[in-house]
């Protein structure tokens, strides 16, 4: 695909996605919102991809927001339905079955940090900024950012990126619960992928089970999601790689899973 935004890598079993669209800071335009649902519908498919990374390129963004050039001329209900468009993407990635890390090389505003939201891990370069500066614009967070900024960081946080849209730095951002770890620049790259091997060699039905529980478990009442997990755990009694991890652990040998 000569003219897709994205490039798309696979390091044995991880996936790396990134948006490729660095003369724009890698902004989410409607061909790159379109792009990145498709490309996580397939990894999501494909059973030989274990663990997702997300990254953008050139030395200065992840993603610097949706598009401003595009979004400037929307009527109210094409603004409406590219709210919709983006949030149903951002959606796909939150739901996937296997795990999604953040790679945040650079800015990661608006659309930018809204998507590293969805995503389950977010490792941060040192440089990196995030921010929710839709208010700079007139404009209000509108691919999830004042839900999900709320439910990661608090209502406080959440009140002074989206009402202030001053852009923080990564060590804020990981205070604030935002970002899980941040890294020297020059070892982002090579950490992050470290972490997504990991998780790539991990037992593939028992990652699936916790996203679930996690990620859908917050979602809803305790007494239901702690139903919820009482199943899901029921269910990985049925799976090969918990005979074979608790087996290996008993034989004092490493596990080999295989998502079965
Ligand atoms: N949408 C569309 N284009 C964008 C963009 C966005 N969100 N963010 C950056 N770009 C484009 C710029 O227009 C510029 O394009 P040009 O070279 O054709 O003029 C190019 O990317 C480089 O950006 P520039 O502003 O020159 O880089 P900078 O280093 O001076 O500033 C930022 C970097 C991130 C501070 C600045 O680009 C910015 O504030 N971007 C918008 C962030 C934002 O408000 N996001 C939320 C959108 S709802």
């Amino acid at each position: 695909m000569p003219d897709s935004p994205l490039l798309i890598n696979d390091h044995g079993a991880v996936r790396v996605v990134t948006v490729n669209r660095p003369d724009k800071l890698n902004a989410l335009n409607a061909a790159t919102l379109d792009a990145l649902h498709a490309a996580f519908d397939a990894a999501a498919a494909d059973e030989a991809v274990r663990a997702v990374v997300l990254t953008g390129a050139g030395p200065k963004a992840f993603v610097a927001g949706a598009d401003i050039a595009e979004m400037a001329g929307l009527t109210p209900v094409q603004g409406r339905d590219f709210s919709q468009r983006g949030q149903r993407m951002m959606r796909r990635v939150e739901r996937m079955p296997k795990p999604v890390i953040a790679m945040i090389n650079g800015f990661a505003l608006g659309g930018g940090l809204e998507l590293a939201m969805c995503c389950h891990l977010r490792i941060a370069a040192d440089s990196a900024k995030v921010g929710q500066p839709e208010i700079n614009l007139g404009l209000i967070p509108g691919f999830g950012g004042t839900q999900r900024l709320a439910r990661l960081a608090g209502r406080a946080a959440a009140l002074e990126l989206c009402l202030l849209g001053a852009p923080i730095d990564a060590a804020r951002a990981q205070q604030l619960g935002i970002v899980n770890r941040v890294l020297p620049a020059a070892e982002l790259e090579a950490e992050t992928m470290k972490l997504a091997a990991q998780l790539a060699a991990a037992a593939p039905l028992a990652l699936r089970g916790i996203l679930d529980c996690i990620v859908h478990g917050s979602e809803i009442g305790l007494e239901e999601a702690l139903e919820f997990e009482t199943a899901q755990f029921g269910l990985i009694f049925s799976t090969q790689d918990m005979r074979e991890g608790t087996a290996a652990f008993l034989e004092r040998r490493k596990p080999a899973f295989h998502g079965r």
